[in-house]
């Protein structure tokens, strides 16, 4: 776990001022839009180096100062809090949260028997207020005694519904968030639009929320942590919930229709001692990297409404919790170097190479820098400090340059005036720069992906091979592969009789791929495995994909509308290879697929008969029999082809958990919930036909 993080020493009253100011225009901005020029860490060591300062140096105290205020002392909005927002206490690791632990008992005079251990979620704190069931307005924290109104975000909030399942008069706390996928689709549409990007899914959300005039809408999510009740009500209901421990105000919560963090792999638990805690914070901890959405922390508190109540509050915040801190996901480090790379479709896409950084849990070198208009308008340089984010799924990204850290001796960044990987012209049309030869500038590119593991799975053909046959002029293109000849094959140099024969038979097999994955090895731009299968299985036939225009397309869960035409004019300029493929006897549907009465007409969906349709599937520990060589995404993709949707986590709504030897908690939870659970070899059986 970590340990308490060094404080910025200040050594006159000058530095102090200085570093009041900073801290004062990096709360601001924080809470403004999200961006700051200081990470978490820094922002921490920061204010811990202004407070040692203030204690020792009582006297040159500026009013100014953040410390004790909630929010650093940055104010926004003008709505009153009905109690005022506060903010949380920190610990840093185990050995202080004894501490804290152990004060707060001192404090009670008795110990507490009920810990409850949430995540602490890494958004914006929001208060939603119902009027008799109606979600009537929603406030951000701002100072923590009035925010600001943000209700015409009302409708594109995820887990925050505009009724609740009983009509009363709550107010419901939580934070707004953007999950990893929900940011991924943020950023591409702020691209679309005006070729930038957000910096992180906090400050992506926090711009979102806080904007009224966007063309395009971004979706957000909302887990609930904590509820006031009005005594607007009209009911019992708020001497009911005063009175309720924690855990069950969120079970009511949840029972409302309101998202809570229940369903998640980090679902809040009550714990009976301090040692549960820790157990729990390290199990967090430990799924931290695998989880949608981004979390900062774990917060514990008291569950028990009459140790809450004696605890009480300071003036920042409650002393009945204690806010445990995860490792910064942002953190500044120095931007070595920018390599270009083209991609498959001819992108010209910069990458940052880093100052090696410890991130969520893993070493960043590399980071992604968008395009060169994003390059130039945040004005990075070579040798700069930049703040770079990583968590959960979200790629690696530098967010901007910290300007104050300069030395003097950072150099400008150059801009490749040709393709970088075959010196042809770039075409500069668009924010994405890409080399005119497009797809064709990255054959080789092209060609290993559509054969990989994932796609057609060619085994044998490694890219030596491919290059080969390509300075050979025997292919152009991977439909090319399925004309060879075994003179042609034998005609390369260290090529044997047996490794043609083996060659020819692994594509011989490849034909035979499910439409899904012959989809994916086209390489169509922002579709991948996941998404090809879901085009797959909802069209059922490339006759009926081609046939789609941009609307039809639309109809496919996470395709939206800058996303559709796109696809529908990557198949346009595909049309050629995809000739070739049906020409050359590729499988052109899904298994379980039956042609339509229409010809060309979607398949509607749900017309499958497939195995697991309808169904949530999780697997866990080893898998044996037919499944043993599968890995974990080979065995979702086989779960979606037989129609089921794979999960990583058990839940009520887990219909199948696929249990192999040294299954662990899983097992135990669906056992708990009543799940069904299957071994491997049973499950074979149910879906062979999709073996
Ligand atoms: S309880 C009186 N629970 O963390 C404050 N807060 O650093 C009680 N947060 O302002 C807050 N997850 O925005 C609570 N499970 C959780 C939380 C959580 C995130 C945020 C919240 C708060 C901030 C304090």
């Amino acid at each position: 776990m970590t340990e308490t993080p060094p404080f910025t020493v200040l050594a006159d009253d000058t530095a102090y001022a200085e570093a009041v100011q900073l801290a004062v225009d990096s709360a601001a901005a924080y809470y403004a839009d999200g961006t700051s020029t200081l990470d978490d860490d820094a922002y921490d060591r920061l204010v811990r180096g202004i407070q040692a300062y203030e204690e020792a140096h009582p006297e040159a105290v500026l009013p100014s100062s953040p410390t004790g205020k909630v929010a650093g002392g940055a104010v926004v909005g003008d709505v009153p809090h009905t109690v005022p927002m506060l903010s949380l206490d920190n610990v840093f690791g185990a050995e202080q949260l004894a501490d804290w632990a152990a004060s707060l008992e001192r404090r009670l005079g008795r110990p507490v028997a009920a810990w409850s251990v949430e995540p602490k979620l890494d958004g914006l704190a929001i208060s939603a207020r119902y009027r008799h069931g109606r979600l009537a307005q929603l406030v951000t924290r701002g100072d923590g005694s009035a925010g600001e109104d943000v209700s015409h975000a009302i409708g594109t909030i995820v887990g925050l519904p505009d009724r609740l399942a009983d009509a009363v008069t709550v107010e419901l706390r939580g934070e707004v968030m953007m999950t990893a996928s929900q940011f991924e689709e943020a950023c591409a549409k702020r691209q679309a639009h005006d070729g930038t990007t957000f910096a992180n899914p906090r400050s992506a959300a926090a711009g979102t929320l806080r904007a009224q005039d966007r063309p395009y809408v971004c979706e957000l999510t909302f887990f609930a942590y904590g509820v006031l009740p009005s005594s607007d009500d009209g009911s019992d209901l708020a001497v009911r919930l005063r009175e309720l421990p924690h855990s069950q105000i969120m079970d009511w919560v949840a029972a409302q229709g309101v998202q809570t963090t229940a369903a998640t792999p980090v679902a809040g638990i009550v714990a009976d001692s301090v040692e549960r805690v820790q157990e729990r914070v390290e199990e967090i901890a430990a799924v931290r990297a695998e989880l949608p959405f981004g979390i900062d922390g774990i917060v514990i508190k008291c569950d028990l409404a009459a140790d809450q109540a004696e605890a009480g509050f300071s003036s920042r915040a409650p002393r009945w919790a204690i806010a445990y801190k995860l490792p910064a996901t942002e953190k500044i480090t120095k931007l070595l170097a920018v390599e270009w790379n083209v991609g498959r479709t001819g992108v010209i896409a910069p990458r940052a190479v880093l100052e090696p950084v410890e991130l969520d849990g893993s070493i960043v070198t590399y980071a992604t820098l968008h395009n060169v208009a994003d390059i130039t308008r945040r004005g990075l340089m070579l040798g700069d400090s930049v703040t770079v984010y990583k968590a959960g799924d979200v790629i690696p990204r530098v967010e901007a340059p910290v300007v104050h850290l300069r030395t003097g001796d950072e150099r400008p960044i150059e801009i490749p005036q040709v393709c970088t990987e075959c010196g042809g012209a770039i075409d500069k049309s668009q924010e994405r720069w890409r080399c005119v030869r497009g797809r064709g500038c990255r054959a080789i590119a092209s060609i290993v992906y559509a054969v990989g593991r994932d796609q057609l799975d060619i085994e044998g053909l490694a890219e030596n091979r491919i290059t080969q046959m390509l300075d050979a002029d025997l292919i152009t293109d991977f439909a090319d592969l399925f004309f060879l000849t075994r003179e042609q094959l034998l005609g390369l140099e260290r090529m044997g009789e047996t490794s043609t024969d083996n060659l020819l038979a692994a594509i011989e097999q490849a034909k035979g791929r499910p439409l899904s994955r012959v989809f994916c090895a086209l390489g169509v731009r922002g579709t991948g495995r996941s998404m090809s299968r879901r085009i797959a299985r909802h069209f059922g036939s490339m006759q009926a994909i081609r046939a789609a225009d941009a609307m039809a397309i639309q109809a496919v869960e996470g395709i939206g509308p800058e996303k559709a035409p796109v696809v529908v004019a990557e198949l346009v300029e595909l049309a050629a290879l995809i000739d070739k493929l049906v020409k050359a006897g590729v499988t052109m549907t899904e298994p379980g697929w039956t042609p339509p009465a229409e010809p060309g007409a979607a398949q509607a969906d749900g017309a499958f008969e497939l195995p697991l349709a309808g169904m949530s599937v999780v697997v866990t520990g080893a898998m044996s029999g037919a499944l043993e060589a599968l890995s974990r995404s080979q065995m979702n993709e086989l779960i979606e082809r037989a129609g089921g949707k794979a999960s990583s986590s058990v839940s009520a709504k887990t219909s199948l958990l696929v249990a192999g030897d040294k299954a662990g908690s899983k097992r135990a939870k669906a056992e708990s919930l009543g799940v069904r659970i299957v071994d491997p070899e049973e499950f074979a059986t149910q879906i062979s036909a999709f073996l």
